[in-house]
């Protein structure tokens, strides 16, 4: 049985007094899901923030992105071991605004998820074609490397700690959401690329994420779809109503 998540991206967004807003609204809507596990990615100022306020909570704190060393001269960076010691356990790694916008290379992101994994964290991987792909035809080839050259190094015992987020970059913040079947059918080629390196048993076990304008009225259609188990959410995880909504639309 795969996990089922619903991780909030909050991206660039929320200074400390927005943060404690969000935060004290997730708790007092908060609505017991069974068998959903839920995560926030706050930036990293509010990281151990809201980390300590949700101490107590069923709620998992994630990081954005992480640097792929262990210490030294990386002005303004963070690493694994910063993170693992405010309590941080995930991270998401290879979302299309870092590949794109701060040029991370498949290269620079398979040194990332080593270090991630070399410090027992969880990765949330991100895959995902711009429209130019999808328009030529190229988007399962380009999403077949992203997995390749991301995470095919891996040992088979790592993949325990590999969750899987596509997100159609066409798709993000766009509100041009990817169709259902649109998404179960790159889901479903996913789960087929990793079997194909490690077999069934290991693939049918990475829970793979829909991430892409999904918003409380069409999360429940996407989320039904065989192979989606959850969503990265970007901008309605910064609404704590719309957030939950999804969170409830399994
Ligand atoms: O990482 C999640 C994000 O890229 C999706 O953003 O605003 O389309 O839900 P959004």
């Amino acid at each position: 049985m795969r996990d089922k998540i619903v991780a909030g991206n909050w991206k660039m967004n929320n200074d400390l007094a927005q943060t404690e807003d969000l935060l004290g609204n997730l708790k007092n809507q908060w609505q017991e899901k069974e068998g959903v596990r839920v995560i926030v990615a706050p930036p990293f100022t509010n990281l151990y923030h809201a980390f300590d306020s949700l101490r107590d909570w069923p709620i998992d704190v994630a990081a954005q992105n992480m640097n792929e060393n262990k210490s030294g001269a990386f002005t303004g960076e963070i690493s694994a071991q910063m993170l693992t010691s405010i309590g941080v356990k995930t991270v998401i790694l290879g979302h299309s605004e870092r590949r794109a916008i701060y040029k991370e290379t498949d290269e620079l992101l398979a040194k990332k998820v080593d270090a991630a994994l070399e410090n027992e964290m969880e990765v949330i991987f991100c895959v995902g074609e711009e429209l130019s792909d999808r328009k030529t035809e190229r988007h399962f080839d380009l999403v077949k490397a992203q997995l390749e050259k991301g995470l095919f190094h891996l040992s088979a015992k790592n993949w325990d700690k590999v969750v899987i987020a596509y997100e159609p970059v066409w798709a993000i913040g766009t509100g041009e959401t990817a169709s259902p079947e649109q998404a179960q059918e790159m889901h479903a080629f996913i789960r087929k690329t990793i079997a194909g390196k490690y077999g069934q048993e290991l693939a049918g076990k990475v829970a793979i994420l829909y991430g892409g304008s999904v918003k409380p009225d069409n999360a429940q259609e996407i989320f039904a779809k065989e192979d989606v188990d959850g969503g990265l959410i970007g901008g309605a995880s910064l609404k704590a109503a719309d957030f939950l909504a999804i969170v409830n639309a399994f």
